[in-house]
């Protein structure tokens, strides 16, 4: 199964607007049209806008970072995947460890954010990793099995295509500790098995597998080489157009 690998950048609560077309228009220059990589960028909500006009007419598709599962409502602050789609965002990330840690994301509203982001149309990116007491309590797996199934519940095997995984490891997010490729190939093929069960090997087959956790040109290809790393959530290196470009020839 030749799954095609997936470059995604996660600029968290980085760039202004104006800041976040410059990048994104270095980023295009280089990559163009490149049909070789699958690859998002997920600007702050207040830079989808600029960034989506800059990248009109290259195949870099537009994500966004979170949303609210309700379509409309008396919910300050939150953006709904409607809103998200009226941008022209194809992608979203949903349950990732910051949004976990800092903002109170359980499993189950995760959950809701998945279902309603499929509904919308929107590919979400369901992030899953354990933390460093998890890892050392050799807990891992556990963690990784409990978000996945809490987090993919009610998805269809139909829907399951259009979902996309990202491992990323607590301990390994902006600390410069990457995992092993050993660890890191482990709980993809974890999950790769687990994805069968829930869906059923075909669709499991299809369905892409992002690592993230300080994620470099330097570690990329080493990775990326692992039989089920389909590609990576970029976090520090995205900020820059040069590394981010370097991370894209490396899954090409
Ligand atoms: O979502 C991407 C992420 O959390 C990884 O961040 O800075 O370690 O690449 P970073």
């Amino acid at each position: 199964m030749i799954r095609k690998k997936l470059i995604a950048g996660n600029w968290k609560m980085n760039k202004t607007s104006g800041e976040a077309a410059d990048l994104v228009k270095d980023i295009v220059a280089e990559v163009g049209r490149s049909n070789d990589v699958d690859v998002v960028v997920c600007p702050p909500f207040t830079s989808l806008e600029s960034v989506g006009k800059a990248l009109d007419g290259s195949s870099i598709k537009l994500g966004a970072q979170n949303m609210h599962p309700e379509r409309s409502g008396a919910y300050t602050g939150e953006v709904s995947a409607e809103m998200l789609r009226s941008l022209f965002a194809s992608y979203v990330i949903l349950g990732h460890s910051e949004r976990r840690t800092y903002f109170g994301d359980t499993d189950a509203f995760v959950n809701q954010k998945v279902t309603a982001a499929l509904k919308a149309e929107l590919k979400p990116i369901l992030c899953v990793g354990e933390t460093l007491a998890e890892r050392e309590a050799g807990s891992t797996l556990k963690v990784v099995q409990t978000q996945l199934e809490a987090g993919l519940e009610g998805v269809t095997k139909e829907q399951a295509t259009s979902v996309v995984i990202a491992y990323e490891p607590v301990w390994a997010i902006g600390t410069g500790k990457v995992a092993t490729t050993e660890q890191a190939q482990e709980v993809h093929a974890f999950i790769r098995d687990l994805l069968g069960k829930l869906f059923t090997p075909a669709v499991a087959g299809k369905m892409r597998i992002l690592y993230g956790g300080s994620m470099k040109p330097s570690n990329a290809p080493e990775l990326l080489a692992q039989t089920d790393i389909d590609g990576g959530l970029i976090g520090g290196a995205a900020l820059e157009a040069r590394s981010f470009v370097d991370l894209i020839n490396a899954a090409a």
